[in-house]
């Protein structure tokens, strides 16, 4: 039996127990085994949650790069690395060998290095999904600069928030992007942005649409002409285990998005385990997740899993919806694609356009279907079994964090029963707990409560950056010696666990989370706008959807009420992105408060979910008079 590859049930539960018995002997086999080391660790694990302090394989030397890409060049250095389909079908797709992303991270390596970076600089890199991303994440972490991607999707204020927060030297960008029929200028979106960021110093501009551009002198450059001067080899840096990978931006109930820190060893042995596990990955398979690598799904699961097993990983740079519905379908046949990986949303909004957009292609190579992001609803679940995986590819529901850095929560295809809408069974060394309210852990089965883990596993992040308090009062403090997740769950008669929702101010909209406070601090500062609440409901297709009261300042305000909802959406994409604009703008004279002016957030989401008929108690509300007008005008 190989602990490396679980294949069976029983082997899974033998495997899961060595794991909890003694993690640490456990995790070393793992990591001797199938990593390349620098230098082997003195301890394997040191922890203490109250500080919180983790750390994993410490006095290990590496290079996450060397393992991802290095150690395949002798045994599959012809074999296709990354396989980039572009947003146009008639563009071709690359097939970028180990061989030839070697050499591309490197020329990427060296420019960076001749740009003035160093180990432990911080680099943004906003990109679209196009080659050029997943190189220059890798060429950061040969060099040891700190990554921090972030989604090309994001406004010029966010793209702003996030570099000054991680301090960048440097950004990446392009000349624009591809999105379906569209093109977004994401050159004029960073000069906007970097209006307000001192701290960058180079901006490299990959060309991928050739539009015509503003570059600045002194700190403008293309990037391709540095890579063809560059030279075509580059060591690795030697990297501490607990050195910081990369940070990546989470958002928070409150306040400013949260600067995750992932570290090098832990973090890459996690996720090439799970990841070899929990997609049943074999040597000549193709696998695709559609995520964007601008969230953590595409960091650990288009990047650094996949690579470091040495596996074929699809990039795609599109939307499902172009040309048409069956994009993904078309795309599917065409690669072989073996694994498929996407999330709820994208399931519904394709599940939404019909079956002949699937039945139009051949989907007989795929035979294990993953989903991410977000808990699945039970039609969507049969919908991708019977339409997608025509009931013979077993369909993982894995449920994990950015903060989890890996997938914690998840079926092992072919080996685990797959049941609808259930993430199933901890992985190998996750142990999971339910709380309930007073603090106390809930054993047993068929039970509900809050999810936290009891003991730390090997990609955990290590703190927020440069806010380690705030990391603590996130995730340590609810509840003692526990690692809190923010979700709720329940656990069935046999142990499965299926995920029932944050339950904090997060909401995912799409599989994004969004914190309803910084939306709301956003809506305040329209000069119309009193106060707001944001609130989530359910979307047939993004999962949830936001539901917005708002209180003007003039009572019978004048102003054209469809014009005003504009504005509002205006101001949040332009603050925060597109994303996180409102499906549906209340206006209302006063919102419900308790005494102690707390918004009474329950009230409004059961009226926004249109299921008034029990509000709960009302009694300890300053204004209950508010709450019947709200009801009257519900949208
Ligand atoms: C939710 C994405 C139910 C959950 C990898 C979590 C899920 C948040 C699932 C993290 C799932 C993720 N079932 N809910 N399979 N996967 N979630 O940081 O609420 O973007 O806390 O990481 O998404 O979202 P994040």
């Amino acid at each position: 039996m190989s602990n490396y590859h679980i294949k069976h049930l029983e082997e899974y539960y033998q495997v899961y127990r060595k794991s909890v018995r003694n993690p640490e002997v456990f995790w070393a086999e793992i990591a001797e085994e199938h990593f390349m080391w620098r230098k082997k660790w003195d301890k394997v694990l040191s922890w203490d949650f109250s500080k919180p302090e983790i750390k994993w394989f410490e006095g290990a030397k590496l290079n996450i790069t060397e393992n991802c890409i290095d150690r395949h060049l002798y045994t599959r250095g012809d074999k296709t690395a990354i396989l980039f389909e572009p947003n146009n079908p008639n563009e071709e797709a690359q097939h970028i060998t180990y061989k030839q992303l070697h050499e591309r991270v490197c020329r990427f390596a060296s420019v960076l290095y001749e740009q003035g970076i160093r180990k432990g600089d911080r680099v943004c890199i906003y990109l679209p999904m196009i080659p050029e991303l997943a190189v220059a994440v890798l060429a950061c972490a040969r060099i040891g600069a700190i990554h921090s991607v972030v989604f090309a999707g994001f406004s010029a204020n966010a793209l702003a928030t996030r570099v000054n927060d991680a301090d960048c030297k440097m950004v990446i960008t392009s000349d624009g992007s591809y999105r379906g029929a569209k093109t977004i200028d994401l050159k004029g979106i960073v000069d906007e942005a970097l209006k307000q960021c001192s701290c960058v110093e180079t901006v490299l501009v990959a060309k991928r649409i050739n539009s015509k551009i503003n570059m600045k002198e002194g700190r403008d450059l293309w990037l391709q002409p540095l890579l063809d001067d560059a030279y075509h080899d580059f060591p690795p840096e030697e990297m501490n285990a607990e050195d910081p990978l990369f940070i990546l931006y989470t958002s928070g109930s409150t306040g400013q998005p949260k600067g995750m820190v992932h570290t090098t060893a832990g973090y890459m042995v996690y996720t090439a385990y799970t990841f070899k596990n929990v997609f049943q990955y074999r040597e000549e398979d193709v696998y695709w997740c559609t995520a964007d690598i601008g969230w953590i799904t595409g960091h650990s699961y288009i990047i650094y899993g996949p690579l470091c097993n040495g596996a074929t990983t699809v990039m795609f740079e599109g939307v499902p919806s172009y040309p048409d519905f069956s994009r993904f379908w078309q795309i599917v046949e065409k690669h072989k694609v073996n694994q498929f990986y996407t999330a709820p949303t994208a399931i519904r909004a394709l599940a939404k356009e019909g079956v002949s957009h699937v039945e139009k292609h051949d989907l007989s190579s795929i035979k294990v279907l993953g989903t991410v992001g977000e808990p699945i609803n039970e039609e969507a679940w049969h919908w991708y079994d019977d339409n997608v995986g025509k009931k013979k590819a077993p369909i993982v529901d894995t449920w994990w964090q950015t903060e989890t850095g890996g997938i914690m929560i998840t079926p092992i295809p072919f080996a685990t029963p797959t049941k609808p809408t259930y993430a199933t069974l901890p992985f190998i060394g996750i142990q999971p707990a339910l709380m309930d309210e007073n603090g106390e852990e809930i054993s047993g089965n068929q039970v509900d409560g809050r999810l936290c883990v009891k003991f730390p596993w090997p990609s955990i992040a290590r703190t927020i950056w440069g806010n380690h308090q705030r990391y603590k009062d996130t995730y340590f403090s609810a509840y003692e010696n526990k690692y809190f997740t923010g979700d709720g769950a329940l656990r069935d008669e046999v142990g499965y666990y299926r995920i029932t929702g944050r339950v904090d101010d997060v909401i995912i909209v799409s599989g994004h989370n969004l914190g309803t406070a910084p939306i709301e601090d956003t809506i305040n500062e329209h000069p119309a706008v009193v106060e707001s609440a944001i609130v989530g409901f359910p979307h047939d297709i993004k999962g949830s959807a936001l539901y917005g009261y708002v209180t003007l300042k003039e009572t019978g305000e004048t102003r054209n009420q469809d014009n005003l909802r504009k504005e509002i959406n205006q101001i949040i994409t332009e603050q925060i992105g597109p994303i996180a604009k409102l499906d549906k703008i209340q206006f209302t004279n006063g919102l419900p408060k308790t005494r102690s002016g707390k918004i009474m957030r329950r009230i409004l989401r059961k009226i926004a979910s249109n299921d008034t008929s029990n509000l709960g108690d009302t009694s300890t509300l300053l204004n209950p008079e508010v709450v019947q007008e709200i009801m009257d005008n519900a949208l």
